[in-house]
């Protein structure tokens, strides 16, 4: 009986570049039993990130997946549709990417795009959608929650867009969260509070999270 959430099996991944294929993650097994958390470490360049990639269904070209399987809630993923790939991402698996400018738009004020994802996956009104978001931002401990749904990326600290990052990873209570080095710019007060958060998050919603780190302790 295979009670993981999550269960990556021999990944393999390659670019393929112009001077030949260049393997980024060789073998990589990794089990996900629902409501832990997993650490990942290992040095700068191992493969860490392109392994989240390949399980988010996000490496892009010349970038593929070339090998293993990838499962997830006991359904094969590995090879979905972008299309079938989208509809999963951000609702039953997310990821907050070590870069917090990456996955938010600069045009768009913050409050706007996490209510975009949650009218993606979910069928809520706009009105329900913007009280999920006010409230996500308030768990996340965003202060001023209203006022800062209005705000644009760069008007946010560091610290506030990556807690915009979390809120927006969190707020379809996807069941794995792949957190890829989500405090390395952020300062330890910070860094703790986000570590608690994602805690929580597991505590009260069962939700499985990969912590990606190189920072051992
Ligand atoms: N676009 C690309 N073309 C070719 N090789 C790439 C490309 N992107 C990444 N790689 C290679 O894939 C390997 C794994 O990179 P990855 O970003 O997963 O490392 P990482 O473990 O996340 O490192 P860090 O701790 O610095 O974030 C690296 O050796 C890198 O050279
Ligand atoms: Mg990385």
């Amino acid at each position: 009986m295979n009670e993981n959430v999550l269960n990556i099996e021999h990944l393999q991944s390659c670019f393929f570049t112009a001077r030949g294929r260049v393997p980024a993650v060789d073998d990589v097994t990794i089990e996900v039993p629902q409501g832990q958390i997993i650490g990942v470490v290992g040095e700068s360049g191992c493969g860490k990130s392109m392994t989240a990639m390949s399980v988010m269904g996000l490496l892009r070209h010349p970038g593929k997946v070339v090998g293993g399987t990838i499962t997830l809630n006991g359904r094969d993923i590995t090879n979905l549709s972008p299309g079938e790939r989208a509809k999963i991402r951000g609702n039953e698996i997310s990821m907050i990417f070590q870069e917090p400018m990456t996955s938010l738009n600069p045009v768009y004020q913050v409050g706007r795009q996490v209510q975009e994802a949650i009218l993606l996956h979910q069928k809520v009104s706009k009105e329900e959608a913007r009280r999920r978001v006010i409230e996500i931002f308030r768990e996340v401990g965003i202060p001023e929650p209203e006022k800062r749904y209005h705000s644009y990326p760069h008007q946010l600290s560091g610290g506030l867009r990556q807690r915009v990052m979390i809120g927006m990873a969190m707020v379809c209570k996807p069941k794995v969260m792949i957190a890829d080095e989500p405090t390395t710019a952020l300062d330890v007060t910070i860094e703790a509070q986000i570590l608690r958060l994602m805690k929580r998050l597991r505590d009260e919603q069962g939700t499985s999270i990969i912590l990606i780190t190189h920072n051992m302790a």
